[in-house]
């Protein structure tokens, strides 16, 4: 609420201009009232001239929201409620390609997506696929028709395309298809042949012609007129190529940095760095796993989970502290989003106050939290949309 009359009151000023920073905005004119309220609330650092807000209060810049784990933390369900919340013109999907497969659940309705961006259900954002994204012209296609995106859907055109080649030898070799337990969707040939230079490119695909844009314009143009821009990460750093448990990883960064770069972002635009954790984090696929619990713990635990893209059972494990840390560094985080608290103590499903959950659930984030080392601000109490407990407003610090 605070953010949109502060958000009104500039859309009426007649300069403004931002700093190269991008970090914060420049008042050349002197609104009184404004410069009052903003003071009031203590927002603004001011010279005689100028007066300088934070960008984050104004909710404005580039969040990039990435999983923390191995993967499918919830990431689809947190940009989804990000959107909503904070009305970003752009949802900007970076990672890998098609392996990756995001779950939204809207009132009764689900959706499983693999190539559109997660947000796409926020319908006033545009919808986009950075350059370093490969592309399954097949996938993208059909899931912008079944979600009827069509028209808000653009990609770059330097995207790099998947083959059926590519997707056959995903399958076919032993060391991708039984060794690292790859998803099958050619993610990893592909990447493989865009690094020998011989992928044909978005451009080049007679299908994908009404889409295709320069997607880092678009969002790089968005921000300088002060927009609000979601950049969208896939999979998770446990299964980054750099930092995870190689050679059981996928076939690319996964970190915030690699998300930024895949769009076309420069490390300047950015204002939060959202990392995303699970309470009991899951992996796909082959690869050590640290805290795994058995099979009939997670059965006990009624936790169970399977792949949105394979329908393969996920491993499941306990909550790992070390690994959340160390994630939350590398990816830069300004702030943590924890989904399946839900998973911990069922009694406080839905929750989306504070003051709602748990003495059990309290004490558990109090202490991740400690470690970590970063506000824990969005707190997910269930798989649809609306189950969260938003405390950006509360925990954020401000000016
Ligand atoms: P990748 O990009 O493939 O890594 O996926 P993702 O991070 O978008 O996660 P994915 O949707 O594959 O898996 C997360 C699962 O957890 C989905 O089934 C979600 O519906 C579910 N989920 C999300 N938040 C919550 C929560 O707070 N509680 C519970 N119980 N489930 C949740
Ligand atoms: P690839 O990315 O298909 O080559 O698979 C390599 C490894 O990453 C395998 O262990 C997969 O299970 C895992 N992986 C790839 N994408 C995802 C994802 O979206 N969620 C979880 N694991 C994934
Ligand atoms: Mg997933």
């Amino acid at each position: 609420m605070k953010c949109s009359i502060i958000s009104a009151s500039l859309r009426v000023c007649e300069s403004m201009q931002r700093s190269r920073a991008q970090k914060h905005v420049f008042l050349y004119c002197e609104p009184i009232v404004l410069t009052a309220y903003l003071r009031f609330l203590r927002y603004l650092r001011h010279d005689s001239k100028r007066i300088f807000i934070d960008l984050k209060v104004l909710g404005m810049g580039a969040t990039i929201i990435v999983g923390g784990f191995f993967g499918d933390e919830g990431k689809g369900k947190i940009v989804a409620h990000v959107a909503f919340a904070d009305k970003p013109a752009i949802i900007a999907r970076g990672g890998i390609g098609p392996n990756a497969g995001h779950t939204i659940e809207v009132g009764r309705r689900k959706f499983g997506v693999r190539m559109i961006p997660s947000g796409f259900v926020y319908p006033d954002a545009r919808l986009l696929i950075g350059a370093g994204v490969l592309v399954d012209p097949r996938v993208l296609l059909s899931e912008a028709g079944l979600l009827k995106v069509t028209e808000r859907v653009g990609v770059d055109y330097r995207c790099a395309i998947i083959e059926t080649k590519h997707i056959e030898t995903d399958k076919l070799d032993p060391y991708l298809s039984q060794t690292i337990g790859s998803t099958g969707t050619g993610c990893g040939p592909a990447a493989a042949d865009r690094a020998k230079r011989t992928t044909a490119q978005a451009r080049e695909v007679a299908e994908l012609s009404p889409f295709l844009t320069d997607a880092a314009a678009e969002v790089n143009k968005a921000l300088e007129a002060g927009k609000n821009v979601i950049l969208e990460g896939s999979q998770g750093f446990g299964i980054s190529l750099f930092y995870g448990t190689f050679p059981y990883v996928t076939s690319k960064d996964t970190t915030a940095s690699q998300i930024a770069a895949d769009i076309g972002v420069g490390p300047t635009r950015i204002t939060e760095t959202i990392v995303v954790f699970k309470t009991f984090p899951t992996r796909v696929g082959a690869g050590p796993f640290d805290t795994q619990m058995s099979e009939d713990d997670a059965k006990k635990l009624n936790i169970e989970e399977f792949g949105t893209v394979t329908g393969r059972q996920r491993r499941i494990g306990w909550w790992d502290p070390t690994m959340a840390k160390y994630s939350a560094m590398v990816n830069g985080a300004t702030q943590v989003a924890i989904t399946g608290l839900d998973k911990l103590d069922p009694s406080v499903k839905g929750a989306n106050q504070y003051d709602e959950l748990s003495a059990k659930v309290k004490t558990f984030l109090r202490e991740a939290e400690t470690v970590v080392g970063v506000p824990f601000t969005l707190l997910s109490t269930g798989p649809e949309l609306t189950e969260i407990v938003d405390l950006r407003e509360e925990k954020l610090e401000r000016a």
